[in-house]
C-alpha cells in the first residue's frame, strides 16, 4: 500500500451511530446519527432504545459517509469498529456490521478500544500525536487519565472516576436545575453569565489524605450531592435559585479538579503534552482553564474541535488507519463485543 490507508470506522458504544472515513490522518467523512432525543425524557441513555436506533441508522449512515467521502465500499483498505467498552447491545450492532463489511469486502477488521479512539482522533485535526502524552478523557460514560506511549499498543491507565463520570455529573446537576438532557452544553451556556466563585462547592479527592490513595482518580458524586443540598436549602428558605451562579460554580469545581489532576499527572510522568477528549472536552471553561494552567507550567494542550470530542465514527477510523500504518495485526473474525474492554487492550 503506497497511499495512506483508506479506513471506515464504526462507533456504536452509546447513543451515537457514527461512521467515519479517513485516509491516514485526513478526515473524509464523519456521519453521525444520534438517538439522544429518544432518551431525553428518561434523563439518561436507555440501552435497548439505543441498540434499536443503531440497527435502523446503520446502513443509511454508512451510505451517507461513503457519499460525503466520494468513495465506494470497494475502495476501502480496512474496517475499524469500537469493540468496547460501552453498552453491550449497542456495541453488538456495530461489531456485527463491521464483520459483515469485512467479510463481504475481504478487508481486515480492527476491533478497537473506544478510549484509545478518543485519543487518536486528535490526529485528524492537529497532525501526528505527540507520544508520549497524557490523555484526559471526560465524557458521560468515562473520566480517565491515561499515559499514552503509543496509541496503537501502550495505553496505561493512571486514574479514573471512582463514582460518577464528569459528564454524568453535568447531566445530573442540569436535571436538578431544570435544564434539559444532555445537560453539559446547557450548564456551559448558563454558566457564561454566572459567577464562578458565588458558591464554594467541594473539590472531590483533593485532600491530602485522598491524594495518598487517589492521586489521579476523580469523584464527582459528592459534588453533585453538595449542589442538590444547596438547591434544597435555598428552596426551603424560599429563595430563588440563581441558575447561572450555581452552574458556573459547579462547572468551576469540575474543571478545577480535572485540570489540576491532569497537570499533576503530566508533571509526575515527565510528559509535556496533554490531550483532552470526550464530550466534556467541548466545555468552554475546561478548554480555557486547561490551556491557561498548562501554559503557566510550560506544557502544551491539544483539544480536538467539539464535534470530534463527542462520540463519532471518525475517531474509530483514525485509530484504525494508525493501526494499519504501524503494521499492527487485525482482529479475528470471531471478535466479540466486550462491554468492559480494558483500555490496555487497544485492539481486541
Ligand atoms: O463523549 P460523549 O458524546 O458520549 C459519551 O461517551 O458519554 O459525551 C457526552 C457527555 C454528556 O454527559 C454531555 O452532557 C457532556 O458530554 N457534554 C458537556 C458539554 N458538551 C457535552 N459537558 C460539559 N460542557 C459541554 N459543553
Ligand atoms: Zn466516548
Amino acid at each position: 500500500m503506497t497511499d495512506a490507508p483508506l479506513v471506515l470506522g464504526i462507533e456504536t458504544s452509546c447513543d451515537e451511530t457514527g461512521v467515519g472515513i479517513v485516509r491516514g490522518h485526513t478526515l473524509l467523512a464523519d456521519a453521525v446519527a444520534s438517538s439522544v432525543d429518544e432518551h431525553a425524557r428518561f434523563g439518561g441513555v436507555v440501552p435497548e432504545v439505543a441498540s434499536r436506533a443503531h440497527l435502523e441508522a446503520m446502513v443509511p449512515t454508512i451510505e451517507r459517509a461513503c457519499e460525503t467521502a466520494g468513495v465506494a465500499l470497494t475502495d476501502l483498505d480496512g474496517i475499524a469498529v469500537t469493540s468496547g467498552p460501552g453498552l453491550a447491545g449497542a456495541l453488538l450492532v456495530g461489531v456485527a456490521s463491521a464483520k459483515a463489511l469485512s467479510i463481504a469486502l475481504g478487508k481486515p477488521l480492527y476491533g478497537v478500544n473506544h478510549l484509545a479512539a478518543h485519543v487518536a482522533v486528535d490526529q485528524l485535526e492537529h497532525g501526528p500525536l505527540p507520544e508520549p502524552c497524557l490523555a484526559m478523557l471526560v465524557s458521560g460514560g468515562h473520566s480517565s487519565l491515561l499515559l499514552v506511549e503509543d496509541v496503537t499498543t501502550g495505553v496505561d491507565p493512571l486514574g479514573a472516576t471512582i463514582d460518577d463520570a464528569a459528564g454524568e455529573a453535568f447531566d445530573k446537576v442540569a436535571r436538578l436545575l431544570g435544564l434539559p438532557f444532555p445537560g453539559g452544553p446547557h450548564i456551559d451556556r448558563a454558566a457564561a453569565s454566572g459567577n464562578a466563585v458565588a458558591i464554594d462547592f467541594p473539590r472531590g479527592l483533593t485532600s491530602r489524605r485522598d491524594l495518598e490513595r487517589h492521586r489521579f482518580d476523580f469523584s464527582f458524586s459528592g459534588l453533585k450531592t453538595a449542589v442538590a443540598r444547596w438547591v434544597e436549602t435555598q428552596q426551603r428558605a424560599g429563595a430563588t435559585i440563581d441558575v447561572a451562579d450555581v452552574a458556573a460554580s459547579f462547572q468551576e469545581a469540575v474543571c478545577d479538579v480535572l485540570t489540576r489532576k491532569a497537570l499533576d499527572a503530566a508533571a509526575t510522568h515527565g510528559v509535556e503534552d496533554i490531550l483532552i477528549g470526550g464530550g466534556v472536552a467541548a466545555n468552554s471553561r475546561l478548554r480555557a482553564m486547561a490551556v491557561e494552567r498548562a501554559a503557566a507550567k510550560g506544557l502544551r494542550v491539544r483539544v480536538p474541535r467539539p464535534g470530534l470530542c463527542t462520540d463519532n465514527g471518525a475517531m474509530v477510523a483514525a485509530l484504525g488507519a494508525e493501526l494499519m500504518q504501524r503494521g499492527r495485526a487485525p482482529s479475528a473474525l470471531d471478535l466479540p463485543a466486550d462491554s468492559s474492554q480494558p483500555v490496555t487492550t487497544v485492539v481486541a
